[in-house]
């Protein structure tokens, strides 16, 4: 029998720091009422402290879902991490966090598909279990968004926050059950950020860095055309109804954007977990962040079915149908 990829444990970290709507009315000309009003987010955290970055948040993420499974870095075959945001350009953030975790029979590297970043990594990881290649695999989803923002943009600088979220999958007979991703490449300048511009000694120039840019219509209304999509696709490659499903674990763009998606695939709002008013938009960790809070207050049951849904820069999305 063909073996799939189960989710055996989750983990998440977030840095301490709560910044509010109101703290931020401090910096940029917006108010609590707007943002909330039109994001559903009251609040994110910031890493403070530039060593508690990236690598940092993922390892402890990592920890968390490892003492989650009951499975010891040792045992771990592969580490794949989804980032924007590595605290460098390299090592990559997963031979950082194998390093910090001290998984020493890993192999590891990076993903980049902005907020697609876990279910890209899930769905990776699923093509080597399925393969039979690997047989436990740390995937993990991280941003810290807060050093790529223009922190004088008010159009952005208000969606974004920074986090950590990570699962241990193992090769077992139940788990995932379909998955897609889809790319379009010739849409990514609605949604990006230069990394570094050209400059060396024979144009004379210095290098500068980017910020996150947005064309918020635009990507709202990407989302909320494409998710429905990609979720209708996936059940119905699975032979499976809507209704069966328990939950949708979307990523945490925009809270409007759940809501819309919940209207357009006709699913009670219950059915869509959100989170975005405590952590804003953490691109690649929304979606671990939100799981493992599902999976810790006990809300997931063995047999429960979930659908996963990431989309954002590249531009990129995809779902994934899990069997708990
Ligand atoms: N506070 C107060 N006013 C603001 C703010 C702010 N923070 N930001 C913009 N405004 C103003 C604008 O200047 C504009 O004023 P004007 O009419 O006088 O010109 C007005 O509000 C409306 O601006 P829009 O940009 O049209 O605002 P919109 O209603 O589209 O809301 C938002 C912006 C929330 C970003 C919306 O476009 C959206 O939800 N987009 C989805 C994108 C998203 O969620 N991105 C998340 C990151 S991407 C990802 O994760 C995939």
């Amino acid at each position: 029998m063909m073996l799939t990829s189960r989710i055996v444990g989750t983990g998440s970290y977030v840095p301490e720091q709560v910044i509010t709507n109101d703290d931020l009315a401090k910096i940029v000309d917006t108010n609590d009422e707007w943002i909330a009003s039109r994001t559903g987010i009251r609040a994110r955290r910031i890493a403070a402290d530039p060593e508690m970055g990236t690598t940092y948040m993922s390892a402890e993420a990592a920890r968390r879902a490892l003492a989650d499974a009951g499975v010891s870095a040792e045992e771990i075959d592969i580490i794949i991490v989804g980032t924007s945001t590595a605290d460098r350009c390299f090592p990559s953030a997963a031979c950082d966090v194998q390093a910090a975790i001290g998984a020493k029979n890993a192999v590891a590297y990076d993903i980049a598909a902005a907020c697609s970043g876990f279910l890209f990594a899930l769905n990776t990881a699923q093509a080597f279990i399925q393969a039979g290649i690997y047989k436990t695999a740390l995937i993990i989803g991280t941003d810290t968004l807060s050093k790529i923002t223009d922190w004088t943009d008010r159009g952005t600088c208000i969606l974004f926050g920074d986090a950590s979220g990570a699962a241990v999958v193992k090769a077992e007979e139940q788990g995932l059950i379909k998955m897609m991703m889809k790319s379009d490449g010739t849409r990514g300048e609605v949604l990006s950020c230069i990394a570094r511009t050209g400059g060396n000694f024979s144009n004379g120039k210095i290098p500068e860095y980017g910020y996150t840019y947005m064309n918020g219509q635009e990507v709202f209304m990407f989302a909320v055309k494409t998710v429905p999509k990609c979720i209708r696709q996936v059940l119905a490659d699975a032979q499976t109804d809507m209704e069966d499903v328990k939950y949708f674990i979307l990523h945490q763009a925009n809270s409007r954007i759940s809501e819309s998606v919940a209207k357009r695939l006709h699913q009670p709002l219950e059915k869509f977990p959100m989170n975005i008013d405590r952590y804003g938009n953490t691109s690649a960790a929304t979606i671990p962040l939100l799981l493992d809070e599902i999976n810790r207050a006990g809300k997931l049951n063995r047999g429960d079915k979930i659908v996963i849904s990431g989309f954002g820069g590249g531009l990129t999305w995809g779902a994934a149908l899990v069997e708990w």
